[in-house]
């Protein structure tokens, strides 16, 4: 069986499932719990799969679920299923251990970014493509963001115009990430941050509120309301 997408794409996604979902409460690891009656991962490759470029797809599942995944997926792309690690990087570094041979831009994407549109998938390609090493969508931060010590008390004040809150699909050349996770040490919370250890510059895009990441009740709450809406594409 080929998991190939499109034969003609240049780009493999990666995308780290494998987490329990803490900060949402009690239930099924995060990707597998429901979001207008479909798994937040069935809504997060349905719209990879819409991405023109897309040659490749591959799941770092929560090791127990593989098979299931695998068969959940298989009505919505062909993905190659892979089992995840105990920490986000190591489900990273599982899933680009099998990308086969061909697409030479590789993309992380959190399953849990559920309703990620297709253009920004495109758009982080486009930028490695014209000649990125390294590409992260971004959105301006909101908040005013403060360093807090022990008691609670406040350290610091950021200066919030050179503040970026980062999203994915964080996109790279493949041979940047994979040098980057040869020589990963401790677990990091993005890709780009083991890139940039490697002294490799990262380039911003602009994001998409859409990309938001599923984290806390709340926000599957907001994701609901955008799907009902008829917002989210
Ligand atoms: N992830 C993964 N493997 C892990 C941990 C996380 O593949 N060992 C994935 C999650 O499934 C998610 C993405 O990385 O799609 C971003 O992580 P996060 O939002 O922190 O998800 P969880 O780790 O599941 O949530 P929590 O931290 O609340 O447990
Ligand atoms: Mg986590």
């Amino acid at each position: 069986m080929t998991a190939q997408l499109n034969p003609r794409g240049d780009v493999a996604v990666l995308v780290p499932a494998a987490g329990a979902g803490v900060r949402l409460g009690p239930g099924a690891p995060k990707a597998l719990r429901p979001l207008a009656g479909e798994p937040l991962l069935v809504h997060a490759v349905r719209r990879i799969a819409a991405a023109p470029s897309v040659h490749t797809v591959v799941v770092a599942a929560p090791a127990a679920d593989v098979d299931s995944v695998q068969a959940m997926l298989a009505p919505v792309a062909p993905v190659i299923v892979v089992p995840g690690g105990a920490e986000r990087q190591a489900s990273v570094a599982a899933a680009l251990a099998a990308v086969p041979a061909g697409p030479e831009i590789v993309l992380v994407h959190d399953a849990a970014r559920a309703l990620t549109p297709p253009a920004l998938i495109e758009s982080v390609a486009a930028a490695v493509r014209s000649g990125h090493d390294a590409v992260i969508p971004v959105l301006p931060v909101v908040d005013t963001i403060k360093e807090v010590g022990a008691g609670e008390l406040v350290l610091a004040t950021a200066d919030r115009s050179a503040l970026r809150a980062v999203q994915t699909p964080q996109g790279f050349r493949r041979a940047v990430l994979t040098a980057a996770h040869a020589t990963a040490g401790d677990p990091l919370t993005d890709d780009a941050g083991l890139v940039e250890k490697q002294g490799v510059p990262v380039v911003c895009v602009p994001g998409s509120e859409y990309a938001l990441k599923v984290t806390r009740p709340f926000d599957l709450a907001l994701a609901e309301h955008l799907l009902s809406a008829g917002q989210a594409g």
